[in-house]
């Protein structure tokens, strides 16, 4: 099939919320969807613990909705949460009707066996053994790639929105991106009717996170140049149980081991989390990463142990499969020893600020997945919370853009993309050099615990370093690395501007200098300087 550059509706990522959103549209119009790796990536692909849904008779969509608002440490937006948690029933129906098979109660075909994670009062994760992720990825992508109105460009990497004057408002309309094309090198003009980033999150503006490579923020980086804002960006949490071993990178340990009885342990063998928490090993993400962070610091170990060997064999390898058969073939038989496990940079609470139908700032573009910001998750999400949320949005952004999309003229002229003025990169190690000691100086002073004092000297370097990706971004070619590093940079310094300005620790964002919580609950909310939610005229293409 020949692949045109055009469509009616551009969609920037392939996760679960790029996926999803494809198929809605394609029933309606002509789709056009980008990976920077391949269709079945992002951190979809790896989730491992589930969906979060209202599925059991005991269980109710005020109880799902009172928990997440527990666990968002008073910033969850209500109506947000409700949107999701009660649409969480058809989202899983819709599932099952693209071919995503979820693991079963049992011999009962008709009931799906629902586990347990922190902060849930009830059983309420469905999921398809401990690969939810890839069940879920596979099935989608399969749909997309049989659909005749999807056309599919994989290793086609988005660098810059196109950004024009709408003639009718004077507001500033989004019409396209600048891509990209990794196999060929060559920048194209992808143009739009509509645009969706669905970009997935930014956890690898840290040293160690659970997120694959692409985890860059490239979304939230791109809308805030086009001038979107974005919120909530301290709120980046920890996983508490990533694997610590030298040959392991990036491996979960799924929170539902806890949700079937994992018990959390220091060397010594010792239970510490009734130290922390009532709820122990089940207690909210953002507690159970600052209890094993503390006591981590406190004993000078780097790791504490995650142990589930008390629960027949059979019942682990049963429910568990691949976190079994990935340790084993690391040498840990999780049936008989503990688990070393350290807290790791999982997911970005914070992103581009959306409505409820998951429009941003700019006219004809929208937000959906972990780049959104749609006030759902607070200052902490919930487990198995962010699928269902990918989900819920995509839909409410395809019906949206389709009701409009007879309204919305074609796209004028862009110019292409300008390579007159740039050379091939002579030193890449500038780029290795400034991604390496980025992530590094984010761990270290922007981490679990932060102070006035070391996001001061986060600041100090994230300037030197924009300044030097700005140069470069300037006078060299675009390449994969120089891309996402700049989008880093915009990201790693919108978390630490928006720690700075947050005088108080709640949920994810704990500070030594300002240990309460305060009385007012406020989101934060940057504003760019070329804010496009005003009528104004300004065009981008530098
Ligand atoms: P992603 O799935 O991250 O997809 C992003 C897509 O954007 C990719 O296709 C990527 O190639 C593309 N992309 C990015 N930048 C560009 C660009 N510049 N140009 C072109 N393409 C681009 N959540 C749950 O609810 N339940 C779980 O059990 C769970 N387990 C998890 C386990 C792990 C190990 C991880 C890392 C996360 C887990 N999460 C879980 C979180 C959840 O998986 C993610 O929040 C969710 O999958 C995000 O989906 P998304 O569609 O927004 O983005
Ligand atoms: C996990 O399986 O622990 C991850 C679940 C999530 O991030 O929601």
């Amino acid at each position: 099939m020949n692949k045109s550059q055009n469509s009616d509706v551009l969609i920037i990522g392939s996760g679960a919320a790029g996926l999803s959103a494809a198929l809605h549209l394609a029933e309606n119009c002509q789709v056009s969807i980008l990976s920077k790796t391949t269709l079945s990536s992002g951190s979809t692909y790896w989730a491992q613990g589930g969906i979060a849904a209202v599925l059991d008779d005991n269980d109710s969509i005020e109880a799902h909705v009172r928990d997440t608002l527990i666990a968002g440490a008073g910033l969850c937006h209500e109506d947000s949460v409700k949107r999701i948690v009660s649409e969480s029933k058809e989202a899983v129906a819709w599932l099952q009707k693209m071919g995503v098979e979820f693991s079963r109660d049992g011999e009962d075909e008709s009931s799906l066996h629902l586990t347990q994670e922190g902060g849930h009062s009830f059983r309420r994760i469905i999921h398809s053994d401990d690969t939810t992720g890839k069940a879920v990825s596979l099935s989608l992508s399969d749909q997309v790639l049989e659909h005749p109105n999807i056309q599919v460009f994989e290793r086609h990497i988005s660098v810059d929105l196109v950004t024009q004057a709408d003639k009718g408002s004077h507001k500033i309309r989004c019409n396209g991106a600048y891509v990209l094309d990794l196999e060929t090198d060559q920048v194209q003009l992808f143009q739009a009717k509509v645009v969706i980033l669905a970009t997935g999150g930014a956890s690898k503006v840290y040293l160690y996170t659970t997120n694959p490579d692409g985890a860059s923020g490239d979304g939230i980086a791109m809308a805030w140049r086009a001038g979107c804002r974005v919120a909530n960006m301290e709120f980046n949490q920890f996983h508490p149980t990533c694997l610590y071993h030298p040959q392991a990178k990036s491996f979960l340990i799924s929170e539902a081991l806890r949700g079937e009885g994992a018990l959390l342990k220091l060397p010594n063998g010792e239970r510490f989390m009734q130290r922390f928490d009532e709820r122990m090993e089940l207690a909210p993400r953002d507690i159970v990463a600052r209890a094993i962070d503390f006591e981590m610091k406190r004993l000078g170990c780097d790791h504490v142990l995650l142990d589930i060997s008390h629960k027949p064999a059979d019942f682990v390898k049963s429910h568990f499969p691949n976190i079994y058969e990935t340790c084993l073939a690391l040498g840990i038989d999780i049936t008989t020893s503990p688990i070393p496990v350290v807290p790791a940079a999982h997911y970005t609470c914070g992103g581009v600020v959306v409505d409820s139908n998951g429009q941003t700032d700019l006219m004809n573009l929208y937000a959906i997945g972990e780049t959104s910001f749609t006030g759902v998750h607070g200052a902490n999400r919930m487990a198995s919370n962010s699928l269902l949320e990918c989900f819920v949005y995509a839909k409410l952004a395809s019906e949206h853009i389709i009701g409009r999309l007879g309204d919305i003229p074609k796209p004028d002229y862009a110019k292409p993309w300008d390579e007159t003025r740039v050379t091939i990169p002579d030193e890449a190690v500038v780029i290795s050099h400034n991604w390496d000691e980025l992530r590094r100086f984010m761990w270290d002073y922007v981490g679990i615990v932060r102070t006035n004092k070391r996001l001061q000297r986060a600041q100090n370097r994230i300037s030197l370093l924009q300044k030097e990706i700005h140069e470069f971004y300037s006078n060299y070619r675009v390449t994969n690395d120089l891309i996402e590093l700049r989008n880093l940079a915009v990201v790693a310094e919108r978390i630490i501007l928006s720690a700075t300005q947050r005088k108080e620790s709640r949920g994810l964002h704990y500070s030594l200098d300002y240990p309460e919580e305060s009385t007012i609950a406020k989101d934060t909310i940057m504003v760019p300087i070329n804010y496009a939610g005003q009528d104004m005229i300004v065009s981008r293409n530098d």
